[in-house]
C-alpha cells in the first residue's frame, strides 16, 4: 500500500484485517516513525486501534521503501494525495508518477508468468489508469502487469465501517489486457475473504475509464444535492417552508433517498471541492463542459461568504461592528464577542481542509468581530490553517468560548454541541442570540430558553 494517509492507512488496515499481508510504505521518515511506533498521524475513530491489532497479528507493518517491501507482494496499491492545482483545479499526478517511476525500477515478474497487479486507489482523472499502463509498458516492456482502477468511497470519521461495509466496490479493468481475468479473481478473493462480510454482488467490476469516471460522478452528485439543498433551505425561509419538512417529503421518494439532504455551511473537506473541481476541468477538457458542476462549486463558494454577511448583520444588531462607517459616531462598548463552534468541515474529524470556516471566519475578523473559536477535535489544524490574527482567540474549552459570547455561531454539527440543552447554553453566556448553520437544537426549546435563535431553512 503505497501512500500512509488516509486512504493508505485505512485500506490497509482493513486489507489485513480482511486477512491480507499488507506493508504501509511511508515515504516521509518522520511520519514513517510515528507508524512504526503505533502513533497514528490523523484522527479516525477506530483507525489507531484497528491498526494496532493487525500489527499485533503481523499482517500489517510500515516501511520506507518500496523496494524492501514489494519482493513476493502480489499487488501494489497506490493511494498517494492528488491535490488540486492551483489555478486549473486539476488533480496534480506527480506523486502517482512518482510511484510509477519507482514501481518501474524496483519490480520483478510474479513466478508463474502471473501479473503483478497495480491498483489505483488515489482519485485520479479519467485516463490516467491508461496512462500509467502505458508509461510502466515504456520503462519496463519485460514486467507483466496489470493496472486496475479501485477508487474508495470512504467518509471520514466512517472511514472503518464505509471500508469493511460497503454499499459497492468499484473496480475498472481493462478486459482487453491479459490477466484481466486473473485480476478480477484476485481481487474478489481480496475483497469476498473468510474474515470479510462482503459478497461477491457487492463488486463492481466495469472498464478502466468508467471507475475512474464513477468516482468523481459520485462525489459531484453528492456535492450538488448538498448545494441544491442548500438553496432549497434559502428558499424556506422566505417563503415560510420548514426546510427539515421538505427534505422528509423529497427523501422518501426512494429515487431521491433521504441521505444527503442536511442544509448547512457549504460542503467542505478534502474531497468534494477538490474532486467538482478536477471533473469541471477534465470536462472543459474534454469539450463537454458540465454546466451543473460548475454552477455547484460557484454556488456553495457564494453561500460561505453569505453566510458571513448573515452574521454579520446579526452580530451588528448587537452593537456597530467596527468596519461600519458611522460606527465611529455611535457609543460603542467593546467589539462583538462571537463563540464559533466547529471549525471542521464536519463533525468526526479534525480536517480543516477547505472548511467552511476557513472563508467565513476571516471575513468576520476584517469586519471588526471578537471570535472565539472552539472543536473538540480540529483546534490544532485551525491553529495551524488561520494562524494567529488580532481578534482571534482558540479556546481552552466549549466553557471558555462560551464565557463572553453575545454572539454563538454553530459550523460543525458536533454531538457535544447537540448535547448541550438550550438552558445549559443559556447558562454558559451572556448573550441570548444564535445562529445555527448545523440545526442543532429545537427552536421551540431555544426561544423558551430566550434565545433569538436562527436556523436553515426555517423563519424565526
Ligand atoms: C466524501 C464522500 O461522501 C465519500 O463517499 C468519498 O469517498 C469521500 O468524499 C472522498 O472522496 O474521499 P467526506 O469528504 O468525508 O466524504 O464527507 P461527507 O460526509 O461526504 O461530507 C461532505 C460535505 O458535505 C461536508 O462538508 C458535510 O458537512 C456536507 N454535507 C453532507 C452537508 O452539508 N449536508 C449533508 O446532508 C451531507
Amino acid at each position: 500500500m503505497i501512500g500512509g494517509g488516509y486512504v493508505g492507512l485505512v485500506s490497509g488496515a482493513c486489507l489485513a484485517a480482511f486477512g491480507a499481508e499488507v506493508t504501509v510504505i511511508e515515504q516521509d521518515p518522520a511520519r514513517l516513525a510515528r507508524l512504526q511506533s503505533g502513533d497514528v498521524p490523523i484522527y479516525e475513530p477506530g483507525l489507531a486501534a484497528l491498526l494496532e491489532r493487525q500489527r499485533i497479528a503481523g499482517r500489517l507493518s510500515f516501511c520506507g521503501h518500496l523496494a524492501e517491501a514489494l519482493p513476493g507482494r502480489e499487488a501494489v496499491f497506490i493511494a498517494v494525495g492528488t491535490p488540486a492545482r492551483r489555478g486549473s483545479g486539476h488533480a496534480d499526478l506527480r506523486y502517482v508518477s512518482q510511484v510509477v517511476e519507482e514501481l518501474a525500477r524496483c519490480a520483478e515478474n510474479l513466478p508463474g508468468g502471473r501479473e503483478l497487479l497495480v491498483v489505483m486507489k488515489s482519485t485520479v482523472p479519467v485516463g490516467t489508469g491508461r496512462d500509467v499502463a502505458r508509461k510502466l509498458a515504456e520503462l519496463r516492456p519485460d514486467l507483466r502487469f496489470t493496472v486496475a482502477s479501485n477508487p474508495e468511497f470512504l467518509r471520514e470519521g466512517e472511514a472503518i465501517n464505509d471500508f469493511m461495509q460497503p454499499d459497492r466496490v468499484v473496480i475498472g479493468l481493462d478486459g482487453q489486457r491479459p490477466g484481466a481475468d486473473r485480476a478480477r479473481a484476485f481481487l474478489t478473493r481480496l475483497y469476498c475473504s473468510e474474515t470479510s462480510s462482503l459478497t461477491p454482488d457487492r463488486l463492481a467490476f466495469m472498464g478502466l475509464e468508467s471507475a475512474e469516471l464513477t468516482k468523481y460522478a459520485a462525489n459531484a452528485f453528492l456535492a450538488l444535492k448538498v448545494t441544491f439543498i442548500n438553496e432549497m433551505a434559502d428558499l424556506c425561509e422566505a417563503s415560510g417552508g420548514v426546510i427539515e419538512e421538505v427534505a422528509r417529503g423529497m427523501g422518501l421518494d426512494p429515487r431521491i433517498g433521504a441521505a444527503f439532504l442536511q442544509p448547512g455551511p457549504g460542503y467542505g473537506g478534502s474531497c468534494f471541492p477538490k474532486d467538482t473541481r478536477a471533473l469541471a476541468t477534465t470536462a472543459r477538457q474534454k469539450g463537454t463542459p458540465m454546466q451543473l458542476v460548475e454552477t455547484t462549486i460557484a454556488t456553495n463558494e457564494a453561500r460561505k461568504r453569505r453566510l458571513a454577511e448573515r452574521i454579520l448583520a446579526l452580530a451588528a444588531t448587537l452593537r456597530p461592528l467596527s468596519s461600519d462607517p458611522d460606527a465611529a459616531e455611535r457609543p460603542q462598548n467593546g467589539e462583538v464577542q462571537i463563540a464559533v463552534l466547529g471549525l471542521a468541515f464536519k463533525a468526526g474529524t479534525d480536517d480543516m481542509r477547505d472548511a467552511p470556516a476557513l472563508t467565513i471566519l476571516p471575513l468576520l475578523l476584517e469586519a471588526g468581530a471578537r471570535l472565539h473559536l472552539y472543536d473538540p477535535q480540529a483546534m490544532a489544524q485551525a491553529r495551524t490553517q488561520l494562524g494567529q490574527r488580532e481578534g482571534l482567540t482558540f479556546a481552552a474549552s466549549l466553557e471558555d468560548a462560551l464565557a463572553q459570547a453575545e454572539l454563538v455561531v454553530v459550523l460543525t454539527e458536533w454531538p457535544l454541541f447537540r448535547a448541550l440543552t438550550p438552558q445549559t447554553l443559556a447558562r454558559l453566556m451572556p448573550g441570548r442570540l444564535v445562529i445555527d448553520c448545523r440545526n442543532l437544537w429545537p427552536p421551540e426549546e431555544m426561544r423558551a430558553a430566550g434565545f433569538t435563535y436562527h436556523r436553515l431553512g426555517r423563519g424565526l
